[in-house]
């Protein structure tokens, strides 16, 4: 017994929990994510999996995403990359409803399956469904050798090492930096990146570690705006554009690991329904980045504040007109736009792990979540 506690303190590698461990672990799981692929000083992305089916991409009607969970908030992230930087048209589905329509794929479109665990039953069968229909499927793992790295036509693994805590955290954001760079390759190869832009966003990209290194040094920052709301009942998460499917992947990882009840909603949806909910005892938690929709999302701050909320803000490093209004602000380093998904999401790991640890929960093992659902 004293032994295998022993050895599970060591697998923690001096964390209290595995959660902890992999949310700092990020930097370098998006390195070994993009080692080998992101040749930056060449000005190059190597992806053997998609320089191998490059007519197949280029010529894509339309992508469609399938997942669940976490990896479907990936997905709908990689909705943004691709049209945005690639001109692709994609639809995102949550595999267990993909599977059971009648989907319109045809031949020549892309299918991309997005899996931590490689093995969900659902999005197995959505690939099962896809192929019988005659199209390629693309599978995004981080288990070798899972079932759906084997179903699948190729694929990219995303090499963030074993995830032992159930709520996904390296997990997503190496799935967003594979999904990245097959955007911007396309996107350059399309002509829609020209090569001076692509050089820029690949030297962008090699900054993104140290990025999160910064972010994860404010960590005591965000442990005592925990404490402050870990008794709250609800908590709304809103973003705009690329910030939308963090916000959603924000609510997700409170309620799977604290119990809260958390929703996340594009930040301009608020007024057909959220902004009902809205009094002092509400935190909202906002991602409010320099980039696109800055104007519009402050003005979602200043109707959450006219209301009493309380807002916890993610906001550029220097930001100054959030600062004046919000109850707390969290600060992110300037990025990309596009990259904004793999620093914003940082902080809100963070602000759902200490609040489930101050609430008492197990947070490696939160109550009736399974790390990977291999049943429907
Ligand atoms: C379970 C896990 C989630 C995960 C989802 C999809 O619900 O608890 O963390 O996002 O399955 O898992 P997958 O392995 O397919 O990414």
């Amino acid at each position: 017994q004293e032994l295998k506690l022993n050895l599970e303190q060591i697998e923690k590698g001096g964390y209290n929990h595995f959660m902890l461990k992999e949310i700092y672990e990020q930097p370098n799981a998006i390195i070994d994510t993009y080692r080998g692929r992101l040749l930056a000083n060449n000005g190059i992305i190597k992806m053997g999996s998609v320089d191998n089916n490059i007519a197949k991409f280029l010529n894509a009607n339309k992508i469609i995403i399938v997942a669940c969970g976490t990896s479907w908030h990936a997905g709908l992230v990689a909705e943004y990359l691709f049209e945005d930087l690639a001109r692709i048209p994609v639809e995102v589905e949550y595999a267990s409803e993909f599977r059971y329509r009648n989907p319109v794929i045809n031949k020549g479109d892309v299918v991309i399956a997005i899996s931590q665990s490689g093995e969900t039953a659902d999005t197995l069968a959505a690939i099962k469904l896809a192929k019988s229909k005659g199209a390629f499927v693309f599978g995004i793992c981080n288990v070798v050798g899972s079932s759906i790295a084997r179903e699948t036509d190729t694929g990219a693994y995303t090499h963030a090492g074993p995830e032992i805590g159930v709520a996904s955290t390296k997990a997503f954001t190496t799935q967003i930096t594979v999904l990245t760079l097959m955007a911007l390759k396309l996107g350059n190869l399309k002509g829609e990146i020209s090569n001076s832009r692509f050089h820029a966003f690949l030297q962008e990209m090699t900054l993104i570690p140290s990025k999160i290194e910064e972010t994860l040094k404010i960590s005591s920052e965000i442990e005592r705006i925990a404490a402050i709301y870990k008794d709250a009942s609800n908590c709304l998460y809103l973003g705009r554009g690329y910030n939308f499917p963090v916000a959603l992947e924000g609510a997700l990882k409170l309620k799977e690991i604290s119990y809260i009840h958390a929703e996340g909603y594009p930040a301009a949806e608020m007024k057909h329904g959220p902004i009902a909910l809205i009094d002092e005892s509400m935190p909202v938690v906002i991602i409010a980045t320099n980039k696109g929709h800055y104007d519009k999302v402050v003005s979602n701050i200043q109707e959450i504040k006219s209301r009493n909320g309380k807002i916890i803000a993610v906001v550029t490093k220097g930001d100054t007109t959030v600062r004046e209004i919000a109850d707390h602000v969290i600060e992110i380093p300037e990025t990309e736009e596009a990259f904004t998904p793999l620093l914003a999401t940082i902080p809100l790991q963070l602000l759902s792990y200490y609040i489930a640890v101050m609430r008492g929960c197990d947070v490696d093992q939160p109550r009736n979540l399974a790390k990977s659902v291999t049943v429907e």
